[in-house]
């Protein structure tokens, strides 16, 4: 709460109406609490009230009633406090007259003008009180917004969760504000120090065990403010942290728990602190039941594909584990070339997904060991244009990596198909799907001959470059097999004639 003065209101439009109210008799004048004149109907009463308060002990004149009482120079004294939630007046209102024949109920009056002073005064406070609560509120929702767009990414990005906690500790003005989680051994935290914490581990470690035990089975909330608090016999021992615990809840379940902790030099936890630690703490359990069902989305989505390439490979026993090889060399090549997060999951997917068409390809032909007729070649080509038909029914799924399963049997010099695309008609995953795609064709064996080494594979990769794929990720591919080959022979069958 906010102290209020009597400098917050419009001491004009109040010294003019006690005038006006009490028909002018004699001049007006506003005192502050420690009665000082704050305003006067003009200089010469001030002047005059300045003179008669220096000579006139103040304990007998500013009281917390109304008075009326002589003064100097035979004026007759009027004085009434502003009285507003403190027992101590903020103020009080003067009126000095010459003689008691001039005050009809000027007295009344003036005390009716310091309750509307008064009440003008409290709506004041109590009006800044709450702008500064809807301050706090407001960054409190900041807090809360920034915890929702930033997400807390406690499992796969714990840097991402202890700079959402640092901010945590600079809004609440705590040093510490940790997350314990059930499934980790230590407490993700983030730091506001005031001073240093030098067995900060040991700090943790603590939080971790009997407090978590604590919190977790009693399945409230915890404030120790206090250094001589009985609880602390058992949680916190030696240590002269203020400390707020909530749990956070999985449903019935406690699965971890929030603790803000202050240096005792710093202000006890208020239950504003309270409030606010439970709803961080509630927010958190949203965030980790969300993401926990996006794990699961995320687990389905790649059954489900896996579900689908095992499909189209049962046809063809020949090409088991190809889409999977595809992907590895893909995503290898993919990092070599810098893509960006979007990119690599596109190559991910698209190179993946490449072949899913072939499930509409007939069994006859996609196994046959003989040379294909002409019709049977023309109903392989269907393959990549049924995968993009198939992977347009999967929204989620980037127009990118569409693309690389719809164009990774065109040729650089644009005699692929489906399309005959040329160059840099040709989408960027496709091209890369590709190269990868050419090296596990080579490395595989068929039904009509084995598959060839490592070697043979690179060097009709390098011949076709330029023709067939595109030089640039045949460059890559290259590079990355410089030093060392042996990622490549871990991920595909090919064999090593190096040694041979
Ligand atoms: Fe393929």
């Amino acid at each position: 709460m906010t102290a209020v003065t009597l400098k917050e209101i419009n001491l004009d439009r109040f010294g003019h109406l006690a005038r006006r109210a009490t028909n002018d008799v004699g001049p007006v004048s506003i005192l502050n609490r420690d009665g000082d004149v704050i305003w006067s109907a003009d200089a010469s009463a001030e002047e005059l009230l300045r003179s008669i308060l220096a000579d006139t002990d103040p304990s007998v004149v500013l009281l917390t009633e109304s008075t009326q009482r002589s003064v100097g120079s035979g004026k007759l004294m009027f004085s009434s406090p502003v009285l507003c939630e403190e027992p101590e007046p903020v103020g009080w209102i003067i009126l000095l007259v010459d003689s008691e024949s001039d005050v009809g109920d000027a007295r009344a009056v003036l005390a009716d003008v310091a309750a509307c002073m008064a009440r003008e005064v409290t709506l004041n406070g109590e009006l800044d009180n709450l702008a500064s609560e809807l301050g706090e509120r407001y960054e409190e929702l900041n807090l809360i917004y920034s915890l929702e767009s930033q997400g807390l990414a406690v499992e796969r990005d714990p840097t991402g969760a202890q700079i959402l906690l640092e901010n945590i500790a600079e809004h609440l003005g705590v040093d510490v504000a940790a997350l314990v989680l059930s499934e980790r051994p230590t407490p993700l935290f983030g730091l506001n120090l005031t001073r240093s914490i030098p067995n900060l581990d040991l700090v943790l470690t603590e939080l971790r065990g009997d407090l978590f035990r604590f919190v977790s089975t009693s399945r409230s909330s915890l404030i120790l403010n206090e250094l001589e608090d009985p609880r602390r016999r058992y949680l916190l021992i030696n240590m002269d942290f203020r400390c707020l615990a909530c749990p956070v809840m999985g449903g019935n379940r406690v699965d971890g728990m929030l603790v803000l902790l202050r240096h005792g030099s710093r202000n006890e936890f208020s239950n504003g602190d309270l409030k606010l630690g439970k709803v961080i703490a509630n927010q958190t359990a949203i965030m980790m039941r969300n993401r926990a069902m996006l794990e699961k989305l995320r687990k389905f989505g790649q059954q489900m594909a896996g579900a689908l390439i095992e499909a189209v490979e049962a046809k063809d026993p020949y090409t088991r584990g190809h889409s999977e090889r595809v992907q590895a060399i893909s995503l290898k090549i993919g990092s070599a070339a810098g893509l960006d997060g979007d990119s690599m999951e596109a190559v991910a997917w698209g190179s993946l997904l490449h072949d899913v068409g072939k499930v509409g390809v007939p069994d006859a032909i996609l196994c046959k060991a003989g040379r294909l007729t002409d019709d049977e070649y023309t109903m392989i080509k269907i393959h990549p244009e049924r995968s993009y038909e198939i992977l347009m029914h999967i929204e989620d799924l980037s127009p990118e990596a569409r693309e690389g399963a719809r164009y990774h049997q065109e040729n650089f010099d644009g005699s692929g198909y489906p399309h005959g695309l040329k160059g840099n008609e040709i989408p960027p995953t496709a091209r890369l799907i590709s190269v990868a795609d050419t090296y596990d064709a080579i490395t595989s064996s068929r039904p009509y001959r084995a598959g060839l080494s490592h070697e043979a594979a690179m060097t009709e990769i390098q011949r076709v470059a330029g023709a067939q794929l595109d030089p640039h990720y045949v460059t890559l591919l290259e590079r990355l097999c410089e030093e060392d080959h042996r990622w490549l022979l871990r991920i595909t069958n090919a064999h090593d004639t190096s040694d041979e």
